[in-house]
């Protein structure tokens, strides 16, 4: 069945707003994406009738509330093809890259820390998979390497074996880039991390809204992503282990405990372990119904949809004299995120502009401000599609861009 966009459309209650006088044109998903009747509906329908704190009552209220609670966990879990003991709820990706740098720095650490050893990155990182990791070297006097970029906004993997060697303790990386849009080639840096006896933290937080992901085909440690770039609501992230018991404690607090005495605790398994004080309950619930959404149009359909409206926004940059593209440009192992400069016109002028069109990308350092260094760029302006967008909103963006070089060259 080929993807019905336009019935897609339907179901989110943003698109029918003007924005400027404009029809709005959604394009900084990327950042945020929007929400389907559906998830909103299951939010609703969860606060309002069996809403509870979870793991801490025997009313039934409570029961329920837990019930629900625990399925979202499993629904998330299968979305990913993983175990519902493997996944822990966050507040965010960020947070789930914290929870993995705190642990591992804590006593009972799986692996050593210390001066001497090193934690490999690449330059592409959003700053929640860069700091979390330069904070962890600093705590423990380990020291933090990482893998440049080709012109391409590809990695350089000319110098793998070096960044990533005997003494790397901990490879962390990004499933697909928010600025430049580049999936990386996952087997080839996992299995680099194997031949050492590194751990592997992937950031799939542009990865698992936009295409299928198997956490355990993939073969990594740990896998972290965000719930409000994939339908759900903020507030809801995901942390995802091999071996979650083997890891110690980040935070402290109820529900993370076995037995507590004044003079020390033990603490519960993996996930109740990493969910300290009362989770996030109503969002849990409405991301597993975003995974619910987004399994009924199939990943695989997303994915393709994804990749015609990549390719014809590629194509149509290409054909306007003036505009560039950070990052690759063919939708070869590529997500949906487009980095674009206009040669002339600052990145906050072009989304200022564009605004006033009705349309909504992203400008800034998208809070990777070392890969706009690489490229020696301040900022670009970025556009990011998803289930929601269409063939006229790309072309609107396109005619968007060159009103917006008609009017800065006037
Ligand atoms: N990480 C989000 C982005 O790339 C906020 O825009």
């Amino acid at each position: 069945m080929s993807f019905d966009v336009e019935a897609v459309r339907k179901d989110f209650p943003v698109l029918a707003r003007e924005v400027h006088g404009h029809p709005l044109v959604f394009l900084d998903s990327a950042a945020s994406s929007q929400k389907p009747r559906q998830v909103l509906e299951a939010e609703r329908v969860f606060v309002e009738e069996h809403y509870a704190n979870v793991h801490r009552g025997v009313h039934t209220l409570s029961q329920e509330a837990t019930d629900r609670y625990e399925a979202a966990r499993s629904t998330v879990a299968s979305f990913i093809g993983a175990a519902q003991d493997e996944v822990v709820f966050t507040k965010n990706v960020t947070e789930s890259v914290n929870l993995v740098a705190y642990a591992l720095g804590n006593p009972g650490s799986p692996t050593t820390l210390g001066p001497g050893d090193e934690i490999a990155v690449t330059e592409m990182e959003h700053h929640s998979n860069l700091v979390p990791w330069q904070m962890l070297a600093e705590r423990t006097g380990a020291t933090l390497r990482w893998l440049g970029l080709t012109d391409e906004g590809r990695l350089d993997l000319s110098d793998l074996s070096e960044v990533v060697n005997e003494r790397t303790r901990l490879f962390a990386f990004t499933h697909v880039s928010n600025l430049l849009g580049t999936e990386n080639d996952l087997p080839v840096l996992v299995r680099r991390a194997k031949e050492v006896g590194a751990l592997t933290f992937v950031d799939g937080a542009q990865a698992v809204p936009h295409q299928p992901v198997d956490v355990h085909a993939l073969d990594v440690d740990f896998y972290g992503f965000t719930g409000h770039k994939m339908l759900a609501p903020s507030g809801v992230g995901v942390l995802w282990g091999r071996d979650l018991d083997a890891l110690p404690p980040f935070m402290g607090g109820g529900s993370m405990i076995e037995v507590v005495q004044m003079t020390g605790t033990t603490y519960a398994k993996a996930p109740e372990r990493f969910e300290a004080g009362t989770p996030v309950i109503s969002q849990a619930v409405a991301l597993a119904a975003a995974c619910d959404y987004l399994t009924a149009l199939g990943l695989d359909s997303v994915k393709q949809h994804e990749i015609a409206l990549t390719q014809r926004l590629l194509d149509g940059i290409r054909a306007l004299p003036g505009v560039s593209v950070l990052g690759p440009d063919t939708t070869e192992q590529r997500g949906s995120a487009v980095s674009f400069v206009v040669e002339g016109v600052h990145p906050h002028d072009v989304g200022q502009s564009l605004d006033d069109l009705g349309i909504a990308v992203r400008v800034g350092h998208h809070c990777a401000a070392p890969v706009c260094r690489r490229f020696g760029v301040p900022a670009t302006a970025r556009a990011s599609s998803y289930v929601y967008n269409n063939e006229a909103d790309i072309d609107a963006l396109l005619e968007g861009i060159q009103q917006v070089q008609e009017f800065w060259s006037a």
